[in-house]
């Protein structure tokens, strides 16, 4: 356990936050006060002809060089504090991958489970491991105030601990292409037992074409419920007609089973009118994961 009580990542920030805009209150008051002051004091029209001539005040100086040095050096300290909090990691902390693509989140957890959306127990820190498999994401959570970015080829991390349950936004805050603005997902901070039993419940079978449009990130550019994202919906997708572009030209093409493989291994030899040639081809798929996640499509109609 921690010999110092936690601080979280929120109250790190915060502190830090409020120190600095009080700082910055106060200076920006006293600074406007005198400032309408000496305007008013030393009008114009008031003194045509100027009092003093006066160029240095040696204890004036000092003092207006010493109060904000410490000033900056409180800000410093703080802004330092809360900087060590957020990096120092918790020694309870549960370890989950993060995993940023172009468009969506993969999470997995411990036990192998993955999820496109972070559920955390309440109370007990989540260390956040950070990978990106293509370009620049960024993680971010403004809620427990932490943002970190994902680097290829290189591992970053946050840590946080979600004191109440609840749905707490999370953001891709890098531009990372087309489908940016649909890396927006959720953390879920369940109740720990609640959380344990989720975490330990085994998906349905019926499910498993799901889980892998999950775990493929699938689902962060084509909707189940036919709204547009970056690519044409799933639903309904399979066996309707479709206008595509193929090599410039455009023709009709019906979502038939080798039509479907051809635009998962392919998916620049076809793209549907309208939509961006956006998709990276999935070589490692296996057919059997492709014969699944297109049985669980059929049953989208
Ligand atoms: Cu990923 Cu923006």
């Amino acid at each position: 356990m921690n010999p110092q009580p936690l601080i979280t990542t929120t109250e790190a920030v915060d502190k830090a936050f409020y120190v600095i805009l009080g700082i910055s209150g106060v200076m920006l008051l006293g600074v406007t006060v005198a400032m309408i002051y000496f305007v008013w004091r030393y009008n114009r029209k008031r003194y045509p002809v100027p009092l003093s001539q006066k160029d240095h005040n040696f204890w004036l100086e000092t003092i207006w060089t010493i109060i904000p040095t410490i000033l900056v050096m409180m800000m410093f300290w703080y802004g330092w504090e809360g900087y060590l909090s957020l990096r120092r990691i918790p020694d309870n902390a549960m370890p989950i991958h993060a995993s940023a693509r172009m468009w969506s989140w993969l999470f997995t957890y411990e036990n192998g489970k993955t999820t496109n959306k972070l559920y955390v127990p309440v109370g007990q820190p989540v260390y956040v491991r950070l990978i990106a498999e293509d370009v620049l994401h960024s993680f971010y959570v403004p809620a427990f105030r932490v943002k970190r970015d994902c680097v290829p080829g290189m591992e970053t991390y946050v840590w946080f601990v979600a004191e109440k349950a609840g749905s707490y936004d999370l953001f891709c805050a890098e531009y990372c292409g087309v489908g940016h603005a649909d890396m927006i997902t959720t953390v879920e901070a369940l109740p720990a037992a609640e959380f344990a039993a989720w975490l330990n419940a085994t998906p349905a079978e019926a499910d498993a074409g799901k889980e892998l449009l999950q775990k493929y990130g699938c689902l962060g550019c084509h909707s189940l419920d036919g709204s547009r994202i970056v690519g044409p919906s799933f639903k309904g997708m399979t066996g309707s007609s479709r206008t595509v572009v193929s090599n410039g030209q455009e023709t009709t093409a019906s979502a038939d089973t080798d039509t479907l493989i051809r635009a998962i291994r392919q998916p620049a030899a076809e793209v549907v009118k309208g939509y961006p040639n956006a998709m990276p081809p999935y070589p490692d798929l296996s057919d059997d994961e492709i014969e699944t996640m297109l049985a669980w499509l059929e049953t989208l109609k």
